[in-house]
């Protein structure tokens, strides 16, 4: 069986993060404590911003800057191809979402869409870095958001480590918010950091993640807070991890080499081309099937016949078609409709071996054959 993801701790990671969890039950600091703040210091020197603040999701780490920003009735724009919780902390904000189109050749937000959005009640954009790619498109993006003197958001829940020409994905906005959950490219089990170069962010984050408490020391609340803290072994597990980054990028571009090059000899799949200057972690693989192929059956098929789990798309379903975001859904959305219809993630690990991406290169080629496609059936009736 070749699953969809797998998460990664080599034997001796283990044992350290047993050590030092251990040392924590004995001292019983569990919470915000020494490792909190390693982990911190370790994240933001990897991003290149001056402060990162470990919080206890991804979701959270959205939804604190856009406390911080201010967004109570005001209008926040964000790609409709993204994760529920992007949208979905805008309106645990207390905004209003104006979702926007992608652009298929970055799965990122297309500029034109986000240019034709903004009106009087907007007052910040959210990008989100799908599949952990980072659109050449940013400086625009930038000078948009400049020009109309509105915040810019990086959702880079995705992108760990990713980069376009040296700029990490994380240091382009006025604050980026990623996520540590299992499946991700490193993983602290559950959490979350907000990387930012602005003082005030990283002020008032603090303050938010503790209950809205001034001082960590004091029961003197000024903000509405919540209990968004990261505990010690969380922090453990995210240092550990993070000290794996770079070996982890390295060997699912390798990964992602085989596929690209062997997706060439595949009818009805199309490699997808990172634009240059783009260097992606590889959180995912995408490929693009053609128009016709029935993505559910392929799976089916993939999975019954081969052994091979396809991982969860980025995303099937546009967030302005979700019953929950259907106050929101005004609008025309056709590039993200078509990608998120018609992409496929191909399996990828940290520790996948060549073997088993050539296998899955076997697999998707021969169950393209097997299945019924309008390309089969022009070539049946031939
Ligand atoms: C794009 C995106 N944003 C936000 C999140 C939320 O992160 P978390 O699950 O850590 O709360 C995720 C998580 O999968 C995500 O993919």
């Amino acid at each position: 069986m070749i699953p969809p993801v797998k998460i990664y701790f080599p034997d001796e990671d283990r044992k350290q993060i047993l050590t030092a969890i251990d040392e924590c039950l004995r001292t019983g600091q569990l919470t915000l404590g020494k490792y909190v703040k390693a982990f911190e210091d370790k994240f933001a020197k990897m991003v290149g911003t001056r402060y990162a603040i470990a919080v206890n999701s991804g979701t959270s780490s959205i939804e604190i800057p856009l406390r911080i920003f201010g967004v109570k009735g005001k209008e926040v724009i964000v790609p409709t191809n993204t994760f529920f919780a992007t949208p979905g902390a805008v309106l645990h904000a207390g905004g209003r979402v104006r979702f926007v189109d992608a652009d298929p050749q970055t799965f990122s937000i297309d500029v034109e869409s986000l240019r034709e959005a903004i009106g009087p009640e907007t007052v910040g954009v959210i990008v989100v870095h799908i599949a952990g790619i980072v659109t050449p498109r940013m400086t625009e993006i930038q000078e948009i958001c400049k020009e109309h003197g509105l915040w810019l958001l990086e959702d880079a829940a995705h992108a760990h480590g990713a980069s376009y020409y040296g700029r990490m994905a994380g240091a382009f906005g006025r604050a980026a918010s990623f996520s540590f959950f299992p499946t991700k490219v490193i993983t602290s089990a559950e959490g979350g950091v907000i990387a930012t170069n602005d003082v005030k962010v990283y002020e008032e984050a603090l303050i938010y993640r503790d209950q809205g408490k001034a001082e960590s020391s004091s029961n003197f609340h000024t903000r509405l807070g919540y209990n968004w803290r990261m505990s010690e072994p969380h922090a453990i597990i995210g240092i550990s991890q993070l000290a794996r980054l770079q070996e982890f990028t390295v060997a699912r571009s390798r990964i992602a080499g085989i596929y690209d090059r062997g997706l060439k000899d595949i009818p009805g799949v199309q490699a997808f081309r990172l634009p240059e200057g783009c260097l992606s972690n590889y959180y995912k693989y995408i490929a693009l099937l053609e128009k016709g192929v029935d993505r559910s059956l392929l799976k089916k098929q993939l999975r019954e016949r081969y052994q091979v789990g396809l991982s969860g798309e980025v995303y099937d379903v546009p967030c302005h078609q979700q019953p929950i975001f259907r106050p929101y859904s005004a609008g025309e959305f056709p590039n993200a409709e078509d990608i998120c219809r018609r992409h496929i993630c191909l399996p990828i690990y940290s520790n996948m071996t060549d073997n088993e991406a050539e296998y899955v290169l076997f697999a998707l080629k021969s169950a393209l054959v097997e299945i019924p496609t309008q390309r089969n059936r022009t070539a049946s009736v031939a």
